[in-house]
């Protein structure tokens, strides 16, 4: 099985999704551990529900983004993974670190990337009165929220909507497309190469599968 670490900050849905995936035997994965950057949160508790090691690597322990980042590399490569799981991670991460990584660290980012990179990105398309919106997973790379998507998935604005009912329409997509995405990649359809995704070999759109 492929062997990954998850990256959280918050609540750990997605990494709910992983898990359950690799529960059901759906997703040929071993999550060796998660790590959050905020202690306390959920997400630690349902890996340690799960019989996964939980560790906290607190940033505000650190001087500097690299010192933070080296010691955060340390700890992922102790478990010797495969694929590393941004699932809710909210740290700027360094050119050192990603580059460490490249072509197996994969992102979740809630919007129709290239639009709305950064925060607050529900209440953004609300903003500009878009009648879609959505999700994309994508390869990581030095440029925030900028590295080849993988696979997106929309969802209409409705009337009425507000940043909290466009987020939930959101996360249901998440929870679907992250797993899909880490399956690719862990049955080895999926890769990045030149600064694109590949799906089964083929260069995917822009905007990843859809
Ligand atoms: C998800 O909606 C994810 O798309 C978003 O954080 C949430 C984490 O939820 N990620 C980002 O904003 C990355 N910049 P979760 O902790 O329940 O998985």
């Amino acid at each position: 099985a492929t062997r990954v670490v998850v990256l959280i900050s918050g609540s750990g849905s997605n990494l709910q999704a992983l898990i359950d995936g690799q529960i059901a035997g759906e997703l040929p994965i071993d999550i060796a551990c998660v790590i959050s950057n905020r202690p306390g949160v959920r997400g630690l508790e349902r890996a340690a529900e799960a019989g996964i090691e939980a560790l906290t690597l607190d940033h505000k322990g650190f001087d500097s983004r690299e010192a933070f980042d080296k010691a955060l590399a340390e700890t992922i490569d102790a478990h010797r993974p495969d694929l590393v799981v941004l699932a809710g991670f909210m740290r700027i991460l360094t050119p050192a670190f990603t580059s460490r990584y490249l072509g197996r660290m994969l992102n979740i980012h809630p919007s129709l990337l290239p639009k709305y990179q950064g925060l607050h990105t529900h209440q953004r398309a609300l903003d500009a009165g878009d009648s879609e919106h959505g999700v994309t997973v994508h390869f990581v790379t030095d440029e925030l929220d900028g590295g080849p998507a993988a696979i997106q998935a929309v969802v209409p604005v409705l009337a009425g909507d507000d940043a909290a009912s466009l987020a939930a329409r959101v996360q249901q997509q998440e929870h679907l497309i992250y797993p899909m995405a880490v399956r690719w990649f862990a049955e080895g359809k999926l890769s990045m190469r030149e600064n694109k995704a590949l799906l089964d070999g083929e260069p995917l759109p822009a905007s990843g599968y859809q």
